[in-house]
């Protein structure tokens, strides 16, 4: 592209929120271009989630990107909680009309991406440094970067600031006009990735009184494993024998083993929930991360990522094909509900379920009798349920119209 382009949408971030909006904006004819500050082979590495709602996996088949995750995905049906050392199903298909959701790495999602883009001929370029959104004041967006050594230009109808919680979009956001919540936890998770089989059919999230532990997994092959640590703590203070001692120990439960093998990747996240609002200024829209993060204990990041996206292809489909607004003013207020849905919901499972180092043993009894109910209630069962395979579209909190559905 040489200085001075022009395209409708200019999407900043190729993580799951960029690819996604850039794939089903293509698919109705809308010009986009990606902008991302990475390398292809960093974006295609990056470990994240891996559990995808109905929903997701409804958007992403109906998208034409199926294939794969059709093949490789394990649809699961339930999860296991445990806790004083015995272990609980919750059949959430079954409480739900038969509702699952589908391990499937997120790297592989992003991998679907990618390739589908580089398929269609459509822009994505990858390495872009120092991205600007400028213009946004008097309605003429362009988005300024450099790649190459070459100073460049886009000029545009629409940004999407879909550049993850790091990125620069909502800083183009007056800070006058912006509200943000946000709540930091004095506890992180170190994951792994290890190449064994998983010890387990569904995922295990475990409370123990030395802290939360989860079981999942990415494969038939290979097994993703957390433990909660101390924000302030370091991968090096964790050997390998120490995580799976500390893993064995959380998830211990009589008459059950956890299979240990080489472990092929290991770092440590930080936990927050954040939301800012409104996820709109002008012509900038922000979608995913940008705009909202949760801790991964309800698995939901992503999730809400694919949500909004959807929700802003829809919302532009409409403008670009009538010149109609209602979709675009509507967006923020549209995508919030969903999103402190899932902000209840994920500090709801991280309080039931983590160990806080500042808490007395009240604390502690308050969990045991959450997680009690949760098992022994169908209320409590069904209400972790709905929320964890995804609030639908027709309820109360429904999210899509029917503008991009096939199905
Ligand atoms: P990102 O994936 O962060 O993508 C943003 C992109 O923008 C990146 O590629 C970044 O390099 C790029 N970028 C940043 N700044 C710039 C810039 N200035 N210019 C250009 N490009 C830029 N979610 C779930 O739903 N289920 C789970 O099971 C789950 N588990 C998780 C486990 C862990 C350990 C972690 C860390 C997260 C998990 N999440 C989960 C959350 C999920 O990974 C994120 O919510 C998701 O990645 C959000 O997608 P996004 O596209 O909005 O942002
Ligand atoms: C994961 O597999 O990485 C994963 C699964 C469930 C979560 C969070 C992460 O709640």
């Amino acid at each position: 592209m040489s200085a001075g382009e022009r395209t409708q949408v200019a999407i900043v971030g190729a993580g799951p929120a960029g690819l996604l909006l850039g794939h089903l904006l293509e698919r109705h004819g809308i010009d986009t271009v990606i902008l991302e500050a990475r390398s292809r082979d960093y974006v295609e590495a990056r470990i994240r989630a891996g559990v995808l709602e109905q929903g997701t996996r409804d958007v992403l088949l109906d998208a034409g990107l199926g294939d794969r995750l059709e093949r490789e995905g394990l649809v699961h049906g339930g999860i296991y909680l445990r806790f004083d050392g015995h272990s609980h199903h919750v059949p959430m298909s079954e409480l739900t009309g038969g509702r699952t959701v589908t391990i499937y790495g997120q790297t592989e999602v992003v991998k679907d991406l990618i390739a589908a883009r580089i398929d269609s001929g459509a822009p994505l370029l990858f390495e872009c440094d120092g991205v600007v959104v400028d213009g946004l004041e008097n309605d003429a967006p362009v988005v300024r970067y450099a790649r190459d050594g070459h100073e460049m230009e886009l000029a545009c109808e629409v940004v999407a600031g879909c550049d993850g919680f790091h990125g620069v979009c909502r800083g183009a956001i007056p800070d006058r006009l912006l509200r943000v919540w946000q709540r930091d936890y004095p506890f992180a998770w170190l994951g792994i990735l290890a190449a064994v089989a998983p010890s387990t059919d569904e995922l295990i999230y475990a409370r123990h009184d030395r802290g939360f532990a989860l079981h999942s997994m990415r494969s038939l092959d290979l097994s993703r494993l957390y433990v909660q640590v101390d924000p302030g703590d370091h991968v090096a203070n964790w050997p390998d024998a120490r995580v799976w001692e500390e893993l064995h120990r959380r998830l211990a439960v009589d008459g059950w083993t956890l299979n240990e093998g080489p472990v092929l990747e290991k770092s440590i996240t930080p936990m927050r929930s954040f939301v800012a609002a409104p996820m709109r200024y002008r012509s900038l829209f922000l979608a995913g991360d940008a705009a909202h993060i949760v801790p991964p204990t309800g698995a939901k990041g992503l999730n809400l990522a694919v949500a909004d996206v959807t929700v802003l292809a829809d919302a532009l489909v409409a403008h670009f094909a009538s010149g109609s607004t209602t979709g675009l003013d509507e967006y923020s207020d549209r995508c919030l509900r969903r999103v402190w849905r899932a902000q209840h919901f994920s500090w709801w499972m991280t309080q039931m379920l983590h160990v806080d180092p500042g808490d007395d043993d009240y604390g502690g009894q308050l969990q045991r009798s959450q997680l009690e109910y949760v098992c022994a209630s169908a209320a409590g069962a069904t209400s972790l349920a709905e929320n964890y395979v995804g609030i639908t579209s027709g309820s109360t909190l429904g999210w899509r119209s029917a503008a991009i559905s096939t199905r």
